[in-house]
């Protein structure tokens, strides 16, 4: 699809679509489709309840994401996703529908892809990361350095922050 736009000098020339692809881009996003599925959200919802009633705020959401896809999630302020994400993170327990996720990838005879088996998200695991929009982060670490204290070694970032901390918690490392 595309779309009629007009130009300064009155004319109307079309722009290409969003979903429009060049033949590389096309073809790469063949190429990961063909990867064995990592995870598989069906028919997710969630509905909150409030003091004015239950609010739905996910209907329905239905993806699959393949070995080694980035992914983004867009979306306007209060749309969702921080609930999308906390569903993934087993944080959040969906009101209907399933998140799959694929365990160990299990080898096969021979070179080639090995299975992945999905398994239903039933809570937090170490398979899994969340980094938080803001009061979890560790101001004085790296992207890299906050991504990662959730795996390998699980110590406490070595320099404690400058500010004595007010509510008299203790900090250790
Ligand atoms: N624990 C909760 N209880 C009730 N409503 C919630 C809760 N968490 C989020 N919401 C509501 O769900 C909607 C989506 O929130 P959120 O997932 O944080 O959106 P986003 O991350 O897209 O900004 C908002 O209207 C928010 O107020
Ligand atoms: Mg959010």
């Amino acid at each position: 699809m595309a779309a009629d736009s007009p130009s300064p000098n009155g004319q109307s020339f079309q722009l290409p679509s969003y979903k429009d692809q060049s033949p590389e881009v096309k073809e790469r996003f063949q190429r990961i489709y063909q990867r064995p599925v990592v995870m598989n959200v069906k028919a997710l919802g969630k509905v909150f309840e409030s003091g004015k009633g239950p609010v739905e705020v996910l209907q329905n959401i239905n993806f699959q994401i393949h070995r080694r896809e980035f992914i983004c999630i867009l979306g306007q302020s209060g749309c969702g996703k921080s609930t999308l994400i906390r569903m993934f993170a087993g944080l959040e327990e969906p009101t209907s529908g399933t998140v799959e996720i694929a365990g160990q990838e299990e080898p096969t005879e021979g070179a080639g892809v090995g299975v992945m088996t999905l398994k239903p998200v039933e809570g937090p695991g170490p398979d899994r990361g969340m980094v938080f929009q803001s009061y979890t982060l560790f101001p004085w670490l790296t992207v890299k350095k906050t991504s990662c204290l959730a795996c390998g070694k699980r110590e406490l970032p070595k320099r404690p922050p400058k500010k004595k901390p007010k509510n008299g918690s203790i900090w250790s490392g």
